[in-house]
């Protein structure tokens, strides 16, 4: 692959990357892991300014951000929408033309990912994803790399979703489609993921890539990995009869009986202790949810790099 091969694209979906620009991401991010480690970083952000919108809360994303643009040595801004004009109703054109002034990239954190797209046609700059109703392309790459580092090669993993179809799911989907992994879903009727998505997943991948299934059990079964998300998203408080729908796809300890017997377990995170899933299983010995949340800074530190200099 030509050296800069995504230098000035945009990332809101992980279905703009082809499969082995996504695997470029994740090789460059473990090399980014390993000299973090070694304190071996060069500063190749040096002299750049990258803006981080949340028009939601954020932990893991903004300090992550953060974080990855520091050890780069470039300077983050971070801004909160209602402390901006685009929190009195300056479009996000706007707001994206202005900022493209200052700033080297974007990241955006709301609602629609037409809000995403709307930014991204008037920004000059790259703008990423930091997580839309639709989809959380960063998320997805941390986890993909989380599970290289586990399991190796990701073509013909079995990986197991239990849970709402939501857009840590969909975009699960869309990168389980591109590595070659085997995606079950298992969700309740009515919760699943985006039909949009699903069927790019199958153009992507083929019509076997991604099955979603509405028995836990199916979807778990001989699993390398079982992940799962909150029941209730951001902006989506309040779906009358959700939890109760959700129950029987809870990740506890017996329905990981049904996986692999080596089979690690994954949330994107924050989790909702008791809900989607037990105390026992997260803060057990299959747990690698902590590692998840660290590579979402490499992967991150890793992008901005492909994005913003090659
Ligand atoms: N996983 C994730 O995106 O976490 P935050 O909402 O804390 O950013
Ligand atoms: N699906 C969750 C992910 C949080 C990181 C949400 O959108 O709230």
């Amino acid at each position: 692959m030509e050296e800069g091969f995504l230098v000035g694209r945009d990332l809101l979906s992980v279905a703009d990357l082809s499969s082995s620009e996504l695997s470029a991401v994740l090789d460059r991010a473990e090399d980014f892991k390993r000299k973090l480690r070694r304190g071996e970083v060069d500063q190749r952000l040096r002299g750049r300014l990258v803006a981080l919108i949340f028009e939601k809360p954020s932990t893991r994303t903004r300090v992550s951000f953060e974080a990855a643009v520091y050890h780069l040595g470039g300077k983050p801004l971070v801004l909160h929408a209602g402390e901006l004009q685009l929190g009195r109703g300056e479009t996000v054109g706007d707001t994206g033309r202005v900022l493209s002034r200052y700033v080297h990239a974007i990241a955006l954190r709301t609602f629609s990912q037409s809000t995403l797209e709307e930014l991204a046609r008037a920004a000059t700059v790259p703008v990423i994803n930091a997580l839309s109703d639709l989809e959380h392309p960063c998320q997805i790459l941390a986890d993909l790399m989380t599970m290289r580092e586990v399991w190796g090669d990701l073509e013909g993993l079995q990986v197991a979703y239990l849970g709402d179809g939501n857009n840590v799911a969909n975009s699960l989907c869309l990168g389980c489609a591109l590595v070659g992994a085997d995606l079950r879903m298992g969700c309740p009727p009515g919760y699943e993921p985006d039909p949009s998505v699903l069927e790019k997943a199958w153009t992507l991948g083929g019509r076997d890539s991604v099955r979603v299934v509405h028995q836990p059990e199916e979807a778990a079964k001989g699993a390398h990995v079982v992940y799962t998300d909150v029941w209730v998203s951001m902006g989506q408080e309040g779906s009358e009869g959700k939890k109760e729908a959700l129950m029987p796809f809870q990740v506890n300890a017996a329905l990981l009986a049904h996986a692999h017997p080596r089979a690690v377990v994954m949330h994107c995170l924050p989790a909702h202790r008791g809900e989607e899933i037990t105390d026992e299983v997260l803060d057990g010995p299959r747990s690698v949810v902590w590692d998840q949340a660290e590579n979402r800074m490499h992967v991150q530190a890793a992008l901005l790099e492909m994005l913003l200099v090659g």
